[in-house]
């Protein structure tokens, strides 16, 4: 069981060193990330949507430890606005956004962070386009919910998202798809302690059928955020049968993972999201997706050895 063991490792400052400072590591982080910052950025969202698919951006670095870095987070985000704007993409290419960058950890964060994001999803809106908060760690999902849910009065179209892995979630989807909310799921990315989450992958799976199921079935917009066939295959199902036109829901995967699935999926007339992270502090979203594909290390550490 390497995930759990890795995901501890993300939280760690001397792996996070060792493993930033590692000569080859760029190269494998570049399958995740394609860029460091904005100038390398826009020449991909420009050949993802000439691709037909759409695009929500993220830019890497969660652990902050200062308000000064959560208003640098902040302006990162303004300029990508900015620098979206002339590509006319509306919501074809929305931002995602992690609270926690916006300074939700720290001192008065939950009105720190919503003081920072609220000019962010402002930004977003005046360009024709959206923000989905993702989910962390179980301990910062009632501040992010009480965040969206204030966001949402002004701007209805703020999405959020949601983790199958959690026991509340099942609770958490009702309320969101009777509010006609835009909500990504997902299976779930942190080491959540068996109090509060799921710990079989099957357990997590029927999960995650049952809350697409509300989801599909309610007022809102579902994304489903999987790269997992049996779930693809599934929410196609759930969808036609909640009769759901194409454009009434979408299909969400990270960049690099899968891709000839994106293209796949959009041929066929589905909207297809590719979730796209740049930016130098990539360590905590390289680590989890080294923990959800045992591979990814082998493929890592032997990167590593033959240099
Ligand atoms: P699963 O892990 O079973 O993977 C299915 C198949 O996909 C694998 O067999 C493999 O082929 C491929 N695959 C999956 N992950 C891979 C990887 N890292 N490298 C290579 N191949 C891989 N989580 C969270 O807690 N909060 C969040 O806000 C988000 N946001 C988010 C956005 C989007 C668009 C996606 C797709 C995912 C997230 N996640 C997330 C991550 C999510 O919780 C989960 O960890 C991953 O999506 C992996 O789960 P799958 O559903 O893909 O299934």
């Amino acid at each position: 069981m390497l995930g759990p063991v890795i995901l501890a490792a993300s939280r760690s400052d001397r792996m996070r060193r060792l493993i930033s400072a590692a000569p080859v590591t760029k190269q494998v982080v570049d399958r995740f990330i394609p860029g460091e910052d904005v100038d390398d950025i826009v020449p991909v969202v420009r050949d993802l949507a000439d691709d037909g698919l759409e695009l929500t951006m993220d830019v890497v670095g969660e652990d902050i430890t200062n308000p000064a870095q959560a208003a640098a987070a902040r302006d990162a985000y303004l300029e990508l606005v900015d620098r979206l704007k002339p590509l006319e993409l509306g919501t074809r290419a929305e931002m995602s956004v992690k609270l926690s960058m916006f300074g939700q950890a720290l001192e008065d964060g939950h009105e720190l962070a919503l003081k920072n994001v609220r000019p962010v999803v402002e930004a977003a809106a005046e360009i024709g386009t959206t923000v989905t908060l993702d989910a962390e760690d179980h301990t910062t999902l009632d501040s992010m919910f009480a965040i969206h849910e204030e966001l949402r009065k002004d701007f209805p179209q703020t999405g959020c998202v949601i983790q199958a892995y959690l026991f509340r979630t099942e609770a958490d989807a009702r309320r969101l798809a009777a509010s006609g909310s835009r909500v990504r799921l997902v299976k779930g990315a942190y080491k959540e302690p068996a109090s509060v989450a799921y710990q079989d992958k099957h357990e997590i799976d029927r999960a995650y059928v049952r809350i697409l199921r509300t989801l599909m079935e309610g007022e809102g917009y579902p994304m489903i955020g999987s790269h997992d066939p049996r779930l693809i295959a599934i929410g196609q199902e759930l969808a036609h049968q909640a009769g759901r036109k194409l454009d009434e829901y979408e299909f969400q995967m990270l960049y690099g993972i899968r891709t000839e699935e994106h293209r796949r999926l959009a041929a066929e007339g589905h909207r297809m999201r590719v979730y796209t992270a740049y930016g130098t502090d990539w360590y905590g979203y390289f680590m989890r997706r080294l923990a959800e594909k045992p591979a990814n290390l082998r493929f890592f550490a032997r990167s590593m050895l033959t240099k």
